[in-house]
């Protein structure tokens, strides 16, 4: 076993966000121009490499690995990393093996993912509006979605939807959005949306401040803070009528940044301290090094000393161009 994860600031890292592809089939508007440009193939780590690194990581002491993209699913070999990873769940390894869909392939891997020792995932869904769906996600696959949903329920996943929260978009939608989705067992975590790489949009049009929505949602349901937490962001309630649980996730409204027990490694093997950072350690050097153990124990050493305290995320029309130019898809969130 290898010296923990810990930064500066005595926060242990716990929990490995690991992009798998930084492509997508989707084009949400808020993460990405429709003409996206993508890593050469060539560039991004092998299966591998990615096994290699994710054992590293647990080695460490990281006991939740959540596969993120781009879309995970749309890379070929991503379930037979699945099941590789899913051998690491146990005793002195991982707690939990989990992943970030857009879901639109889900209903061709979920029973591939139960069986690998998946017990829950998270899928990105901010409209049941076909139309909506169509412009946000600049793709007509929200049949393909809730396919997906559906067979990952019967596979016996928990799924957990999340919903980016938008200003003219779905605002007046997600009461019924939280509604369908509690009554189909789910919880639901709302996100504020980051100013994150170069979209067409300006995203300052649709920001949606979550106490906005939060007030609303407590007009007509009862609203109860809950203890629950799932080791990512999100700050539950339990909602009395529905009798589901949900999540905000705000990191414009109100950082998170004080318990912070994760990091997230691109599909090029760079580790990122911070989602909302510049700050980042080239782990695929340190793979494809003469003496990889000991350059990865030194990359780690860095970067745990680098790791920043916060964010500062902001949204303001006057800037315009992205606090980040780094897309959402390079970190996977
Ligand atoms: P759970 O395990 O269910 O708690 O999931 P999670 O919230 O950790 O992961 P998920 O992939 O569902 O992420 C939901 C949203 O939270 C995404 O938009 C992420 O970008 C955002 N998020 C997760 N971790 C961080 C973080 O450390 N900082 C910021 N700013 N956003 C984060
Ligand atoms: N701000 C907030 N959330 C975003 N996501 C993608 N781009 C952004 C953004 N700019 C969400 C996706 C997915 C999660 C991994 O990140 O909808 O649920
Ligand atoms: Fe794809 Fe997720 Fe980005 Fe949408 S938010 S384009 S589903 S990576």
């Amino acid at each position: 076993r290898s010296a923990p994860l810990v930064d500066r600031f005595a926060r242990a890292v716990t929990y490995l966000r690991l992009s798998v592809t930084d492509r997508c089939d989707l084009r949400c508007t808020y993460c990405m121009p429709e003409r996206m440009q993508f890593l050469p193939r060539a560039d991004v780590l092998t299966l591998e490499e990615l096994y290699q690194l994710s054992r590293a990581f647990i080695a460490r002491g990281v006991t939740k690995l959540r596969l993120t993209g781009g879309e995970p699913l749309v890379r070929r070999d991503m379930v037979d990393l699945v099941r590789a990873l899913g051998r690491e769940i146990g005793e002195g390894g991982l707690r939990e093996l989990t992943l970030t869909t857009n879901g639109t392939r889900l209903a061709e891997f979920a029973d591939d993912l139960a069986a690998s020792g998946v017990r829950r995932i998270n899928v990105s869904l901010d409209t049941l509006d076909r139309e909506r769906f169509t412009r946000l996600a600049r793709r007509d696959s929200l049949p393909q979605v809730l396919e997906g949903i559906q067979a990952a329920r019967e596979a016996g996943l928990r799924v957990k939807i999340n919903a980016v929260a938008l200003r003219g978009e779905n605002e007046d939608e997600l009461p019924d959005l939280i509604a369908w989705a509690h009554g189909q067992g789910h919880d639901v975590t709302l996100i504020e949306v980051m100013p994150l790489g170069e979209v067409e949009e300006d995203r300052f049009d649709h920001y949606l401040p979550l106490d906005r929505v939060r007030r609303a949602l407590e007009q007509r349901w009862t609203l109860t803070p809950s203890n629950a937490r799932s080791g990512g962001p999100a700050r539950y309630v339990d909602i009395a009528q529905t009798g589901g649980r949900l999540g905000f996730i705000t990191p414009l409204t109100g950082n998170f940044c004080e318990g912070c027990n994760r990091v997230r490694v691109t599909a090029t093997g760079q580790l990122f301290m911070c989602l909302g950072g510049e700050g980042k350690v080239d782990l695929r050097a340190a793979l494809r090094s003469a003496d990889p153990e000991a350059a990865l124990a030194q990359a780690f050493a860095r970067a745990m000393g680098e790791k920043q305290e916060r964010h500062s995320f902001a949204i303001d029309r006057a800037g315009a161009a992205p606090a980040l130019a780094r897309h959402m898809s390079m970190t996977g969130g």
